[in-house]
């Protein structure tokens, strides 16, 4: 008797997750059809929620401008993707193995890079700058010498202070993300940190209590660009390129940049570089 009971109850059961997995994938993007067949695979996307305003944590939701933009090009490529905070030291790691399909995070293309992986055409402007106390008397990259500077491990702020100082001076005290470095600054166990103009000039402009300011030395830190960062020989890396150059032309990419920045990017300098 009591075995019936069981059976009945858990038959309701089957057929009630049974009717919600039904109505559930009718909305899901099995409606759309479009890849002739093929299941399609939803790719992931690393990146390091450590750096706002590209990629930063609001409660666990990983948001900012590359996370908008990386919608917006997939979206643009009719690719499925999944954004995943793995940390900067991973999102290099997992993209060069292959574990990872992509990555985005305000990520430089440069030279050295590009031996390991394979990058899309441009999507932003970047150099690197110095955050400094504002009763600093470090006026430029050359002050620095000499002096206790903190930086993201293996970022190119990281490259252009070791330029400078030399590499494996221990004067740089590399940290797991720029947020730490910053506060190695706050804490006064550095003197100076240098990092991408965008993510220090928003740190500064958002802490003012802080007594922060920004110095740029255009003749010892070039301009950069950030791409999205794929496996060597990746078979996406063409579709992601031709939908970042589409949403450059037809305004979605300046849509997202005007509300991220507050102001028009300039599309034109990035075109030129393809
Ligand atoms: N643009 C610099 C580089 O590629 C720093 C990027 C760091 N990005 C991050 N999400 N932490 O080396």
């Amino acid at each position: 008797m009591k075995k019936g009971l069981l059976l009945v109850l858990t038959s309701i059961m089957l057929l009630i997750i049974a009717a919600c997995g039904t109505s559930g994938e009718g909305t899901g993007s099995d409606a759309e059809g479009e890849n002739e067949g093929e299941a399609s695979k939803t790719l992931r996307v690393v990146t390091d929620a450590a750096y706002a305003p590209f990629e930063y944590l609001e409660g666990d939701k990983v948001v900012g401008f590359d996370i908008d933009f990386i919608n917006a090009v997939a979206d643009e490529a009719g690719i499925d993707i999944k954004v995943e905070n793995v940390g900067w030291d991973a999102v290099l790691i997992e993209t060069e193995k292959g574990t990872s399909d992509l990555g985005v995070s305000a990520i430089t293309i440069n030279e050295e890079r590009k031996k390991s992986y394979d990058f899309t055409v441009p999507y932003f402007l970047s150099t690197n700058k110095i955050l400094v106390n504002k009763d600093s008397d470090i006026k430029s990259a050359k002050d620095l010498e000499g002096r206790v500077v903190a930086v993201q491990n293996a970022t190119t702020g990281q490259v252009a202070i070791e330029k400078i100082v030399g590499e494996n001076n221990p004067d740089v005290k590399k940290f797991e993300n720029t947020n730490l470095a910053i506060m190695e600054l706050l804490s006064g166990g550095a003197e100076a940190v240098v990092a991408d103009n965008t993510v220090i000039e928003a740190y500064v402009e958002n802490n003012p209590d802080k007594d922060l300011m920004v110095i740029e030395d255009p003749t010892n830190f070039e301009a950069e660009y950030y791409g999205i960062m794929f496996p060597k020989d990746s078979e996406y890396l063409e579709e992601f390129n031709t939908a970042l150059k589409a949403i450059l032309e037809n305004g979605t990419y300046a849509k997202i940049y005007k509300e991220w920045f507050g102001s028009e990017p300039d599309v034109q300098i990035l075109i030129d570089q393809q």
